[in-house]
C-alpha cells in the first residue's frame, strides 16, 4: 500500500502531474491530479507537494504543464513566461524550485516534446542523486564514527516524499539500515505541520527502522543524553559560505550537536547550494500563515487574536555544520574543502 503511494510521490501521466498530497498523510492517501498552473501553485503553497528536491521536480514538470495549458487558451509569450514565475516564486526559500523552473524553461523555444523530455529528465535525476548521496552520507559515518550500529536525529521528512528515490537525511538513514549500521532513529515532530511526525515517522515505518517521535523541544536535551551519535537533516538553500536553510528548529540542534561534541551533518544535492546567495542573511526565509501556529487543523490552540511569529525555516551558520554530504562530494565547511 505505502509502497504504491511512494510510486507516486510525483509524476507526469498524460500530460498532467499526479502528485501525492502530503497534507492529509499518514491519515489517508489521496492523490491529486494537477492540470492547471493555478492547481499546481496551491499544491505547493499548501505543502502537499514539499521538500526542496521535490519542489524542484514540481517546477520542472510544472513548466511543462504551463505549455499544455498555453497551447489549451491561447496564450502569448509574456502570459506564459508571467504563469512559469508564478511557481518559481511559489515558495521563495527552497533554491531547488526557482532553479529546475527556470532550467526547464530554457527549452520553451524548442517547443512541448522538449520541455516535456527535460522535466522528466530532473525527475530521473533527482532519484539518482538521492541514492548516490545517500550511499556517501552512510560511508562518511561510518570512516568517522566506526563500523558498529549508530544512532542519530533527524529533523523535519528527507526521505522519498521530499525527493523521491531515497531521500536526502532520510536516505543516508536508510543506506545505514541496509548497510546494518542503524540502531535507531530520532525523529523531532517538527511543529507546526508536523512533517517528522506525520511523513518521516511513516517512512521509517514502512522501511521497517525503529524510531522515537520526541517533541522539539525535546531535542536538545535527548542530544545532551547521548541520545544520539549523529545529527542529520536536509537543507532548502546553502549558501556560498555554507550557511543553511532548512526547516525551523535546525538551527537549535545544531547547537546541541555542537555542544556535546556530536557531528551535525547536512545532506543535500549540489543543485541545492547556491553560489549566487553569498551568505546565510541573503537567503530569503518564507513566513507562514499565522493561523498555523495558533490552531492546529482547524482547532484553535490559543486565544482568539493571538498574533504568531512562523518562520518556516532557520538559518545554521557554517561554523556550526561538521559536513555537508552531496552526491559528490563531502564538505567541511569549518575545514580547508570550503564551499
Ligand atoms: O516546508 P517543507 O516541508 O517543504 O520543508 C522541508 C525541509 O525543510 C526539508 O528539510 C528540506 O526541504 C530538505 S528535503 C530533502
Amino acid at each position: 500500500m505505502a509502497g504504491n503511494a511512494l510510486d507516486n510521490v510525483l509524476a507526469w501521466r498524460d500530460g498532467h502531474i499526479v502528485a501525492l498530497d502530503q497534507t492529509v498523510l499518514p491519515g489517508q492517501t489521496k492523490l491529486l491530479d494537477i492540470t492547471r498552473v493555478d492547481e499546481l501553485v496551491n499544491a505547493i503553497t499548501a505543502l502537499s507537494v514539499r521538500g526542496a528536491p521535490l519542489l524542484g521536480a514540481a517546477g520542472a514538470l510544472g513548466v511543462a504543464l504551463a505549455v499544455r495549458q498555453g497551447q489549451r487558451e491561447g496564450w502569448d509569450e509574456t502570459r506564459l513566461a508571467a504563469e512559469v514565475k508564478r511557481i518559481a516564486d511559489a515558495r521563495p526559500t527552497a533554491v531547488n524550485l526557482r532553479r529546475e523552473t527556470e532550467s526547464v524553461a530554457a527549452r520553451i523555444p524548442d517547443g512541448l516534446d522538449a520541455v516535456e523530455e527535460a522535466a522528466l529528465e530532473v525527475l530521473r535525476v533527482s532519484v539518482d542523486v538521492s541514492v548516490r548521496m545517500s550511499e556517501r552520507g552512510a560511508g562518511y559515518l561510518t570512516e568517522t564514527l566506526g563500523d558498529r550500529p549508530l544512532s542519530v536525529h533527524t529533523h523535519c521528512n528527507t526521505g522519498a516524499l521530499a525527493c523521491l528515490g531515497w531521500g536526502s537525511a532520510l536516505g543516508i538513514v536508510r543506506a545505514l539500515h541496509e548497510r546494518r549500521a542503524l540502531a535507531r532513529v530520532v525523529v523531532d515532530e517538527t511543529r507546526p505541520l508536523l512533517q517528522g511526525a506525520r511523513l518521516t515517522c511513516w517512512e521509517l515505518r514502512e522501511l521497517g527502522i525503529e524510531h522515537h517521535l520526541a517533541v522539539d523541544g525535546a531535542a536538545p536535551f535527548l542530544i545532551s543524553q547521548g541520545h544520539s551519535d549523529a545529527v542529520i537533516v536536509g537543507a532548502d538553500r546553502i549558501a556560498a559560505n555554507g550557511d543553511t536553510a532548512n526547516k525551523i528548529g535546525t538551527y537549535s540542534l545544531a547547537l546541541a550537536a555542537r555542544r556535546s561534541g556530536i557531528p551535525f551533518l547536512v545532506a543535500a544535492p549540489e543543485s541545492t547550494i547556491d553560489s549566487a546567495t553569498p551568505g546565510g542573511d541573503q537567503i530569503p526565509v518564507e513566513q507562514r500563515d499565522a493561523s498555523e501556529v495558533t490552531a492546529f487543523h482547524g482547532v484553535p490552540a490559543a486565544p482568539p487574536g493571538t498574533l504568531a511569529l512562523n518562520p518556516a525555516f532557520d538559518i545554521t551558520p557554517a561554523d556550526l555544520i561538521t559536513a555537508i554530504i552531496t552526491e559528490d562530494q563531502v564538505i567541511h565547511p569549518n575545514g580547508k574543502d570550503r564551499l
